[in-house]
């Protein structure tokens, strides 16, 4: 049984069908890309995936239990992680404390005050930033804002991490080091990854399929080199010049 089902997800805003009619699997221990032009539905599905769209129409089943249509904290609890394309820290804590803040509302409800601490500890550690409580979100650069949006949701303690990255800003050796960071904690936490990022370069390296999404439509799903050379997924999105 797959780990995440998504069956017929619709969601409108309006007349616009920002997501339609899109099904797929998510196999446990996979590391799958979610691609698409700018606008084709990404971070649509996983707003619905992680509650904060309720959908229109369709299913969405994680380890079995249907979750659509839960609020996002109960989804959380489940084992569902996300990060935000534009991540929004609280300034005015350090980095300890923003990622001990998601241990509190994470899948460990019973989560002690040093509990927390050691699981933000972790998760700051395996993204390389510093753990020093002091430390403030104070003049970090945009590769740093990326790692700290993923080390809070990984306090929560995730089973699925859906990461929602556009890379921009980063440098081409900030782009490999956050996908070396995704298969590393794929490795070490056996953390399960629906990867949403627009260089294709780096993803296609680190994926074990794709599911490519075009105005709201799942247009291809499977292994990453048959993406390359499908006519449709190289005319829509990748171009002919596109995947180096
Ligand atoms: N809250 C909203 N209200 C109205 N329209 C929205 C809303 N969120 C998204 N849309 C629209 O739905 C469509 C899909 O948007 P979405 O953000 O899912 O795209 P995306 O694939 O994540 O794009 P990008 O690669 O630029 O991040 C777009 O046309 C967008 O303008
Ligand atoms: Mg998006």
């Amino acid at each position: 049984m797959p780990m995440l089902t998504v069956s017929g997800l619709t969601k409108r805003f309006g007349a616009l069908r920002a997501v339609n009619n899109v099904s797929f699997d998510v196999d446990g221990g996979e590391i799958l890309g979610l691609i698409g032009p700018n606008g084709s539905g990404k971070s649509t599905t996983f707003n619905c995936i992680a509650g904060l769209y309720a959908p229109d129409a369709g299913t969405i089943a994680f380890e079995g239990a249907e979750i659509s249509g839960l609020p996002p904290y109960r989804i959380c609890h489940k084992g569902i992680a996300r990060t935000f394309q534009i991540p929004r820290p609280f300034h005015n804590l350090s980095l300890l404390e923003n990622v001990a803040l998601s241990a509190f509302f994470g899948r460990d409800r019973a989560v002690t005050q040093k509990a927390a601490w050691d699981y933000a500890e972790e998760a700051l550690a395996m993204v390389g930033l510093p753990t020093d409580a002091r430390v403030t979100t104070d003049g970090l650069g945009a590769a740093a804002l990326k790692k700290l949006e993923l080390a809070r949701a990984l306090a929560t303690q995730p089973r699925l991490l859906l990461a929602d990255e556009s890379l921009n800003g980063l440098d081409h050796t900030e782009m490999e080091q956050a996908a070396d960071m995704l298969q590393r904690i794929r490795r070490e936490k056996g953390i399960t990854i629906v990867w949403v990022e627009h260089i294709m370069g780096v993803l296609m390296r680190v994926v074990d399929r794709v599911v490519v999404l075009d105005h709201g439509e799942v247009i291809f799903a499977g292994a990453p080199k048959e993406a390359q050379e499908n006519a449709r997924v190289v005319e829509v999105y990748l171009g002919s010049e596109a995947v180096a």
